[in-house]
């Protein structure tokens, strides 16, 4: 079994390229005969990442696919060997995927081959994995639907949160006066107000990292929402985005209440000045990638409380990172219990555009495709009312920043 293990799989399989074959029975338990076990790493055509993915998710006991290396067009994946008959099975037959890969018994020899292909490997600033289950649930089972609702409530109430608005401003003081509030038994957490040129500051919450210090997870979200007529619009932007400062708030609170210590350190931002051009997370981005701080996480929540398509949770595919989107995917099917699809906004739409221009690892789970998107944000109409005066949707999105932020910084509740 050890020495020059090298399988390319996708030479074997015949017939390859049909793709009318009725889905079979495939029992993915069975006994497969003698087994190799152990670590390998397996070279993958990227556009067969989400395939590989989706027949791990078959597989009872399945492993979850760690993403290594990313390159052009083709990633490193860590795999137990066992996994790999299922995982050939499954890309072959019953997704009728002709997405060869390639087992390597080493990750130098993984990258070799990537090297050898003449793809520019990047190293990734993190790896991802998933083994913090016990903080992950801990959180999980304090999180509640209503406090969502009350928030996006209590943040709609303001007639706007323009950016250059009075209103703008008593908005970020409340975000601000909640989230110290909230934080207020830990005296290890600092949160901020992040002065601008204009009158609304944005808010960051730090919580320090314990051994990780250095490392930074952000997960942000915009405080500011605009209608036809700027600072004196009614524009109570319910979806656009009091849903995500909620759903933000709502894991604060999760983490709080299980005294959670991460190893990383986490920041909680709420931009200012999103609809106006990205402004207050392209400024502190640029203050951030100046000091040289080293981001290696960044989630974007940016409407989140409107159910528009019948899957839950969309990751968008442009401005943000594939191997995070990735991960993304797995906690989605491990921890919160939804249903995901990809789209793409086709243009820079949020603050996560902000982070992935300057270098950073960006993610963007989205409420609905694109298509399907709540059509009364930015109207006066965008009200809490529209989403059955339920944050439903949102708490979707408040497990998933929980798992995110305890598989990615990692650390401890009690
Ligand atoms: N939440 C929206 C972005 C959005 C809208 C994403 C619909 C997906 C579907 C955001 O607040 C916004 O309005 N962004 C601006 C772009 C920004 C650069 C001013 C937009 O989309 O026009
Ligand atoms: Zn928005």
């Amino acid at each position: 079994m050890q020495g020059s293990l090298k399988l390319v799989f996708a030479v074997a399989i015949a017939g390859c390229a049909s793709v009318d074959a009725p889905e079979p029975e495939v029992d993915l338990s069975a006994d497969l005969g003698e087994q190799e076990t152990g670590l390998r790493w397996i070279t993958l055509g990227a556009d067969a990442l989400e395939t590989a993915q989706l027949a791990m998710d078959e597989r009872q006991g399945g492993r979850v696919l760690a993403p290594v290396q990313l390159a052009a067009n083709a990633v490193i994946l860590a795999y137990d060997a066992a996994d790999l008959p299922a995982l050939s099975e499954l890309m072959h037959v019953r997704h009728n995927r002709c997405g060869g890969f390639i087992v390597h018994d080493s990750l130098a020899d993984a990258q070799l081959s990537l090297r050898a292909a003449r793809d520019a490997v990047d190293t990734l600033a993190v790896s991802y994995t998933l083994n913090n289950a016990a903080a992950v649930n801990g959180m999980l089972a304090t999180l509640q639907v209503t406090r969502i609702a009350k928030m996006i409530t209590d943040l709609s109430a303001y007639r706007n949160r323009y950016y250059t608005s009075t209103y703008g401003t008593q908005s970020s003081d409340f975000i601000f006066n909640q989230w110290k509030a909230i934080a207020a038994g830990r005296t290890d957490i600092i949160v901020e107000r992040f002065t601008h040129t204009w009158a609304q500051k944005s808010i960051i919450l730090t919580i320090p990292g314990s051994t990780l210090a250095s490392e930074v997870v952000i997960m942000g979200g915009h405080q500011d929402s605009i209608a036809s007529g700027g600072a004196t619009a009614i524009a109570p932007g319910a979806d656009d985005d009091a849903s995500g400062i909620a759903t933000l708030t709502e894991v604060l609170r999760a983490m709080i209440a299980k005294n959670y210590r991460p190893q990383r350190t986490i920041k909680l931002m709420a931009y200012a000045a999103e609809e106006v051009g990205l402004r207050g997370s392209a400024a502190i981005a640029s203050n951030f990638q100046s000091r040289g701080v080293n981001v290696v996480g960044v989630v974007q929540f940016d409407m989140t409380n409107y159910k528009g398509s019948t899957k839950d949770i969309w990751l968008m595919q442009d401005y943000t990172n594939a191997a995070q989107n990735t991960f993304l995917q797995n906690l989605i099917t491990t921890y919160v219990g939804a249903t995901y699809g990809v789209d793409s906004c086709g243009y820079g739409c949020s603050d996560h555009a902000s982070w992935h221009s300057r270098g950073y690892a960006a993610s963007m789970p989205f409420e609905s495709a694109m298509s399907q998107y709540n059509p009364n944000i930015h109207t006066s109409n965008d009200r809490i009312s529209v989403s059955g005066n339920s944050a439903t949707h949102a708490l979707k999105f408040a497990r998933l920043g929980v798992a995110y932020a305890a598989e990615l910084a990692k650390g401890t509740i009690q």
